[in-house]
């Protein structure tokens, strides 16, 4: 997450208490933000054993909280129409507020004559919001309402050219404004009528997460998508998204949404209320599944659902080196440079092999070989680099997760093993590492 950056996390009254301190812990208590009560359900449960329960939880966490600000929300026409001008003002429209104070001070606490000659004193323990001086200011610039007749209790005059041009977000979010259950069904009944997704969120609910904590062209990231109302609205209001889904709804629900959304043929949630005429693409990805798994003695062993192909592929991502293998030559499944190329085989090597494999390589180019084994010295073949899977691997692996994901992304530098048997040299691609002479198999063992 971005130093800047939020958490958004909609969920009911079981688990919303457990969830606040789990990201207590996360984040630390300082970064928690809000807890805003969001109304799910307009009709009460009758039938409902002990409450009828209308609301959803909506935890808010900074990453930062000392630089996170949310923005202001747009002003309603509703809001809006509160302003006239009765008094035609040049400055426009206009609503008077209350010009008395509760935090009392005997300097602002003095009578005030109307222009009709009635004297009127503050509210019993309030006073003025400006003392005598400031009073006779805003008279004089006509900002003080005294009423049509000029003999009503003063009241300050607000232009709305001059209000600020948003409001702060309240922490009840009422389903007239945000959507509720029901809505967000409808929503996804307009792409695919057979199966209504269980749980989805309204448009308009999102679309005020947004407005509140992100600006066009911000990233966000959706780790449980369900029906992908989070892309559907972050594309409608022009930012980006990860969406990540394990269930079959990805193909069901998410995929011909988001193609509707781009095609401009959805029409519903916010569509009509940002002018959506779409646009824009996406990439769906299907995650591999693990590269390594445990054989039943417990050792480290390459999944066996993984081919030639997909693993000659994640070993070249997981290098480094870019795909590309070759016609000409079998030991080429990627490149670094010019000179510098990746072999990724499921085989033991024995030194025969290796030898044949340098010779083929030749001078003046460098390869890395990552195998099940290998049964020579590594430092005989100086245009060779010499890998076992499993424990290349292993070293990228984000160890003592719940999830044990690779980080693919950003992948550390894994340190050179250099075994006793191999004098240490310096750490350059070309001879890393150099492994024991006898190993294990690359598969599970019992069986390869
Ligand atoms: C409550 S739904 C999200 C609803 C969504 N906001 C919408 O508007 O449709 C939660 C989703 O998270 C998915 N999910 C649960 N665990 C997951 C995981 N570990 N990785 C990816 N998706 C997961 C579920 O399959 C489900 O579709």
């Amino acid at each position: 997450m971005s130093e800047d950056g939020s958490l958004w996390i909609t969920i009911d009254d079981n688990e919303a208490h457990y969830l606040k301190v789990l990201c207590d812990e996360v984040f630390g208590r300082a970064n928690f933000i809000a807890n805003a009560i969001w109304q799910k359900k307009y009709a009460p449960q009758n039938d409902a054993k002990w409450l009828s329960d209308s609301h959803d939880h909506l935890l808010i966490f900074a990453k930062a909280k000392t630089i996170w600000r949310p923005n202001l929300l747009p002003r309603s026409a509703e809001m809006d129409s509160l302003y006239k001008n009765i008094d035609n003002d040049q400055r426009g429209l206009w609503m008077s507020d209350n010009m008395s104070v509760k935090s009392y001070s005997a300097a602002t606490d003095y009578p005030i004559t109307t222009p009709s000659g009635r004297i009127v004193n503050p509210p019993a323990s309030r006073c003025w919001a400006f003392s005598k001086e400031k009073l006779a200011e805003l008279v004089s610039d006509n900002r003080i309402w005294f009423g049509a007749k000029g003999d009503g209790v003063p009241r300050i005059k607000r232009f709305l050219n001059e209000v600020q041009s948003g409001v702060v977000s309240k922490t009840i979010w009422l389903r007239d404004d945000v959507g509720d259950n029901q809505d967000a069904k409808k929503e996804v009944k307009k792409f695919n009528e057979i199966s209504v997704f269980d749980t989805p969120k309204p448009e308009r609910l999102i679309q005020k997460i947004f407005q509140l904590a992100t600006n066009p062209n911000d990233l966000v990231l959706d780790s449980f998508a369900g029906s992908g109302t989070t892309g559907a609205v972050a594309q409608k209001m022009g930012r980006r998204w990860i969406m990540i889904e394990l269930g079959e709804h990805c193909h069901t629900h998410i995929i011909p949404r988001l193609q509707k959304v781009i095609d401009g043929e959805d029409q519903g949630g916010i569509s009509k209320a940002v002018n959506w005429q779409g646009g824009g693409g996406f990439r769906y990805y299907k995650l591999a599944p693990s590269l390594l798994q445990q054989d039943r003695w417990g050792n480290w062993v390459v999944n066996r659902e993984y081919n030639a192909e997909m693993l000659a592929e994640a070993i070249c991502k997981l290098e480094g080196f870019s795909y590309a293998p070759s016609d000409a030559h079998y030991w080429q499944h990627g490149f670094s440079t010019e000179t510098d190329f990746i072999y990724a085989t499921t085989q033991t090597l024995n030194a025969e092999q290796l030898q044949a494999l340098s010779d083929e390589v030749g001078e003046g180019r460098t390869l890395l070989v990552c195998c099940s084994a290998f049964r020579a010295p590594a430092e005989r073949f100086p245009n060779l680099t010499l890998k076992k899977i499993p424990r290349m691997v292993l070293q990228k692996c984000e160890w003592g997760h719940d999830d044990y994901s690779l980080n693919v992304e950003n992948l550390p530098q894994a340190k050179p093993a250099v075994p006793e048997a191999v004098s240490a040299e310096p750490p350059s691609r070309k001879k890393v590492a150099a492994d024991s002479i006898s190993q294990g198999g690359l598969f599970d063992e019992g069986e390869a």
